[in-house]
């Protein structure tokens, strides 16, 4: 974590929306981390069909999400977050064809936790804006984070370069800093009340929980992952 007063620092000293997003949720953040999946896997220790399982699952969510931004094209709150270019669908389509070839749909099964994710995302991303923008947030600006640094230790464990690398590739995200800025700018700016800003938050740390939760299902299974 960086140390820098961020643009959604105040003047006065009260953190804006963007900054008490990431403050009050940085428990949860780390808990999600501490993944033994995610570790083996960035330690080379897994198997491709892994890595895969891994987008696999991915791939149902960012389905439903991005379904979700559909919607909510026209809306005041969401629009100005939705962005061709942090669209994941074709990225992790691209990447299951490699790992898993022509046939990698038929391999696609949601786990239990996917399945209560998918849930959540019917239940609060499509009908209440605010939970969208929640769930938009921890997705993109986690994979524009730490999915940039996931990306270079899977880069040095497996050798990929770019097919089956995708996911973590923004080609029109050159420069991720700059676009996370302006990122928390617009949380400071969008057109929430207090309350609902403190029900994003909440929103986010139940996402942080689900995500937790498919990290602990795919470890459940790890066993089959591993390489000699
Ligand atoms: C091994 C796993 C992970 C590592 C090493 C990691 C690392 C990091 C780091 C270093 C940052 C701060 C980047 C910065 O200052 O710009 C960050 C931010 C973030 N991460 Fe993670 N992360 C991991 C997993 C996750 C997961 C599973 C999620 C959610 C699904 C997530 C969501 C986020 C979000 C939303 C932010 C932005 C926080 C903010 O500035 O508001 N991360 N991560």
């Amino acid at each position: 974590m960086t140390s820098q007063i961020r643009a959604s620092e105040r003047r006065d000293g009260v953190a804006g929306f963007a900054q008490r997003l990431r403050t009050d949720t940085d428990v949860a953040h780390r808990e999600t981390e501490q993944s033994r999946f995610v570790s083996a896997l960035l330690d080379g220790k897994l198997s491709s069909d892994g890595y895969a399982e891994l987008l696999a699952q991915s791939y149902l969510v960012y389905a439903k999400l991005e379904e979700a931004g559909r919607i909510h094209a026209d809306d005041a709150l969401v629009a100005p977050f939705l962005s061709e270019e942090l669209l994941r669908v074709p990225s992790l389509e691209a990447d299951l064809r490699f790992l898993r070839g022509p046939e990698w749909r038929a391999s696609v099964r949601p786990l239990p936790a996917t399945e209560r994710y998918l849930a959540r995302l019917d239940e609060v991303a499509f009908d209440w804006p605010p939970g969208f923008v929640a769930h938009h947030y921890i997705r993109y600006l986690g994979d524009l984070s730490g999915g940039q640094i996931i990306r270079r230790m899977l880069e040095r464990a497996y050798g990929y370069k770019t097919d089956g690398l995708r996911f973590y590739i923004f080609e029109g995200i050159p420069k991720p800093k700059p676009f996370k800025d302006s990122y928390r700018a617009k949380l400071d700016t969008a057109p929430l009340s207090e309350h609902d800003q403190q029900r994003v938050i909440d929103e986010v740390n139940v996402a942080y929980r689900l995500n937790g939760q498919l990290f602990a299902d795919l470890e459940a299974d790890m066993d089959r992952y591993f390489v000699e």
